[in-house]
């Protein structure tokens, strides 16, 4: 999407690959949104370690990151022997997998990757056939989110009042988004939309990413605490809930997406609001049978006890996307107390209106059945 730097406007893709350099390039998203950087991570294990501390985070953003970051280890290779390249590899997927345990797309992007090398008979070969899958997967993703933009214009009319949580927009993918795209092809088509953004504290990608993303774009917004919506709600002024996810049973219908999500379906369907889904096909686990089987990540307890962004006084004007524009990390929570920070859950799908995906929408209890379209 289009970034205004310094009064120009020029389009960025989250994450993108440097293939002169073997470098993953990517959007220090921990910098905005006061300063907007682009940063390079020079090895695979730099690659986990961005994924890790969140420079780039999104289930979509992590997935490209490591496709990229498996093809920039395949690609500094040394050697022509065959089984220790494999065990490299196992190495290599195991450190980005791990890297964070609850979105599935990094899973699904290696396996597709690893997958399209399996047709390469040397070492060389397969090196060649990991960068050109990891640029399939990269666009891939973004020509699913335009699918969705397609399909979820037609939830949204003109007037209409917009909750989302969290960040799934373009910052999550590698363009577009996927909550995101609609309501980009909505404000495209000149429907006339506001959107509430919930703030999504512990880190706030609701109130940073989010709000940035669509002050960058033009569409009018604002931002909420997370225990605003449920008032909105209550007084007929939210009509519609788009969220992301992390990860979608296949078999189950059952959403992962970040914490807080469950609480708003929760309060959409008791105030009877239509709550959507919208994930590319890489966000589908087809293996898993149970909600409860999903790894849920525990971060640092810092994150709840405190919060990140610059020193100003309460209504001061800051100039945005300055490089070199440091964040500092205050304390709130009283020093001596600990905290617990899961940060996802799982909505069950009962909840959900529906899924938005690049084949269509659909209920999440017929996903099961309609998988070979949705497998292809
Ligand atoms: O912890 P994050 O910022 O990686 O969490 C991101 C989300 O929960 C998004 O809503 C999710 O990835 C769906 S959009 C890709």
């Amino acid at each position: 999407m289009n970034v205004a730097i310094r009064g120009r406007k020029r389009p960025f893709r989250t994450v993108s690959f440097d293939a002169a350099n073997n470098s993953v390039q990517l959007i220090e998203q921990r910098l905005l949104p006061h300063a907007f950087e682009v940063v390079s991570t020079r090895d695979y294990r730099e690659t986990a370690q961005a994924i890790r501390d969140m420079v780039v985070r999104g289930a979509g953003a992590i997935g490209a990151t490591a496709a990229y970051g498996l093809a920039q280890a395949v690609r500094a290779f040394e050697g022509t022997d065959r089984a220790q390249f494999h065990h490299y590899v196992d190495e290599v997927v195991a450190t980005l997998a791990g890297a964070r345990p609850t979105a599935v797309d990094p899973i699904n992007a290696m396996n597709d990757v690893r997958a399209a090398m399996k047709a390469g008979m040397t070492v060389a070969a397969q090196q060649e056939l990991s960068l050109l899958a990891a640029e399939t997967f990269a666009n891939n993703d973004v020509s699913d989110c335009q699918a969705l933009g397609r399909h979820g214009l037609k939830l949204i009319k003109s007037g209409m009042r917009i909750l989302t949580h969290c960040n799934a927009g373009w910052l999550a993918f590698v363009d577009v988004g996927s909550a995101t795209a609609p309501i980009y092809a909505a404000h495209a088509a000149g429907r006339q939309i506001h959107v509430f953004c919930d703030e999504t504290r512990p880190r706030s990608q609701g109130a940073t990413l989010m709000a940035w993303e669509l002050a960058q774009q033009g569409v009018s917004h604002e931002i909420i605490a997370d225990n605003a919506a449920g008032h909105l709600m209550q007084r007929g002024e939210v009509d519609l809930v788009l969220v992301g996810a992390d990860r979608v049973l296949g078999r189950t219908g059952e959403v992962t997406n970040k914490i807080g999500t469950y609480t708003k379906a929760v309060l959409a369907a008791c105030h009877k609001i239509p709550f959507y889904v919208a994930i590319p096909l890489s966000t589908i686990d087809w293996k898993l049978k149970r909600g409860t089987d999903i790894p849920i990540e525990e971060r640092s307890g810092d994150e709840v006890l405190g919060a990140w962004g610059i020193a100003c006084e309460p209504g001061a004007k800051i100039p945005t996307g300055k490089v070199g524009h440091r964040r500092t990390y205050v304390r709130v929570a009283n020093p001596t107390s600990q905290a617990r920070n899961p940060a996802f859950d799982v909505t069950p799908p009962g909840l959900i209106t529906g899924i938005i995906t690049p084949e269509g929408i659909y209920k999440p209890q017929d996903l099961w059945k309609r998988r070979s379209e949705l497998q292809s």
